[in-house]
C-alpha cells in the first residue's frame, strides 16, 4: 500500500489509539505492571474489569509499543507505557484521562463547530467547560489540575529562561491552577511574593498543597470575569485566553487591566501560532480550542486583544518550545 494512503487510514482511526490508552491510564494497568510483569487475567482482578478484553486492548496497545507481551503470556512495560505510570515525574496518565473523558465527547460535536463557528462544549454540556463540567465534580476538576501540571510543566524552564521575571516583586498568576508554575518562579526568585488566583475550589486545592513557597504567597478564589485583585506588578496568565472568545478574553484582559498600576505588566503565555505549513502543536491545539469555544491566536490577533483591554503589546518573547511570552504594558 502508498505510505500515504497507510498513513492517510492510520490518522483516519487516530481517536481509536487515543480511546485505548485512555481505558489503559483509567485502569491504571502502568501501575500494576510497576510492581512486576502479569498476565491480563491478573491485572483485571487489580483493575475490576473483564479478563478477556483487557487482554485484547493490551495487545493492541503492545503491537503499537505501548507494553509488551512477553513469551510467558504477561505484559510489561515499555519506555512509552512508562509515562502511564501515576508516579512518573514527567507522566502524562492524568492528561490522557481528562483529554479523552469530556473533552472526547466535545469533539464529537467539532463537526457542528466547524459549521457553526459555536462551541461543541457548550452544545453538549450547556455552559463553559469550567463551569458546566469541572466545578459540577471535584474529582474531575482534581485530575484537570493534574493534567495542566503534566501537560504544561515542560513549559515553566522555557518561562525562566526566557523572561526576567527579577524585576517583580510581586507576580500574580491569572487562572493560575494548582500553583505549580507561580511557585516555581517563586522559588527562583526568593524575595519575590506571589498571588494566586483561580476558582474557590482550584485555589482551595493549591493552598492545603501546602508548597513552602506558598508561604510568599496570597490566595485568591474568585472569577477572573468579575475581578482581579491589585497589587502586583505582574500579571501573567498561561493558557488562559485561549480557552475563550474574543469578547471574554477582553474581560479578563480588562480585569487585569483594572488591577494594574502603570508601570506593571501583563504577560500572556501561549504560544502565536506562525505563518506556514509546518508541524505545530498549537495549530492542532486550536481546534481542541475550537470545541472548547476558545482560539490559539496569531501575535497580531493577541495585539488586538491588548488594544480592545487599555493594554500595547510591548514584547514577543518567542520560545522554541510549545509556548511564547508576549508581554504588554497600559496603553
Ligand atoms: C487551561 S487551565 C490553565 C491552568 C494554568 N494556568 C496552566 O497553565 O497550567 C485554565 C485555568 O483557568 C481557570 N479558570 C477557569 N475559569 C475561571 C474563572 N472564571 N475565574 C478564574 N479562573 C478560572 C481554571 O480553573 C484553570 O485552572
Amino acid at each position: 500500500m502508498h505510505t500515504d494512503r497507510l498513513e492517510m487510514l492510520q490518522m483516519t482511526t487516530g481517536y481509536w489509539v487515543s480511546k485505548m490508552i485512555y481505558c489503559a491510564a483509567r485502569l491504571k494497568v502502568a501501575d500494576h505492571l510497576a510492581r512486576g510483569p502479569a498476565t491480563a487475567a491478573e491485572i483485571a482482578v487489580k483493575s475490576e474489569c473483564h479478563a478477556e478484553s483487557l487482554h485484547r486492548l493490551l495487545r493492541a496497545l503492545a503491537s503499537l509499543g505501548i507494553f509488551r507481551e512477553t513469551s510467558g503470556g504477561k505484559f510489561e512495560l515499555t519506555p512509552k507505557a512508562q509515562y502511564l505510570r501515576s508516579d512518573h515525574v514527567e507522566g502524562v496518565r492524568d492528561f490522557a484521562v481528562m483529554i479523552n473523558d469530556d473533552l472526547f465527547e466535545a469533539w464529537c460535536d467539532i463537526y457542528h463547530s466547524v459549521k457553526t463557528g459555536e462551541s461543541a462544549v457548550h452544545k453538549r454540556f450547556g455552559g463553559d467547560f469550567f463551569s458546566a463540567v469541572l466545578s459540577k465534580n471535584p474529582d474531575k476538576s482534581a485530575t484537570f489540575d493534574r493534567a495542566m501540571e503534566q501537560i504544561h510543566g515542560v513549559e515553566i524552564q522555557l518561562m525562566l529562561e526566557f523572561y526576567d521575571w527579577s524585576r517583580f516583586a510581586c507576580i500574580a498568576d491569572v487562572g493560575g491552577g494548582s500553583g505549580q508554575t507561580l511557585f516555581a518562579i517563586l522559588e527562583r526568585h526568593p524575595s519575590a511574593k506571589g498571588i494566586l488566583i483561580d476558582l474557590p475550589d482550584v485555589v482551595s486545592r493549591a493552598r492545603a498543597a501546602q508548597h513552602p513557597a506558598s508561604k510568599r504567597c496570597a490566595f485568591h478564589g474568585g472569577s477572573f470575569f468579575d475581578s482581579v485583585p491589585s497589587g502586583a506588578d505582574c500579571y501573567f496568565l498561561r493558557h488562559i485566553v485561549h480557552d475563550w472568545n474574543d469578547a471574554d478574553s477582553i474581560k479578563i484582559l480588562r480585569a487585569c487591566r483594572a488591577a494594574m498600576g502603570k508601570d506593571a505588566r501583563l504577560v500572556i503565555v501561549e504560544k502565536a501560532i506562525p505563518q506556514g505549513n509546518e508541524p505545530e502543536f498549537a495549530k492542532l491545539l486550536d481546534i481542541n480550542m475550537l470545541a472548547i469555544g476558545g482560539k490559539e491566536r496569531t501575535l497580531a490577533q493577541y495585539e488586538k486583544l491588548f488594544v480592545d483591554s487599555g493594554l500595547k503589546l510591548a514584547q514577543h518573547y518567542p520560545t522554541p518550545g510549545p509556548t511564547d511570552l508576549i508581554e504588554a504594558r497600559p496603553a
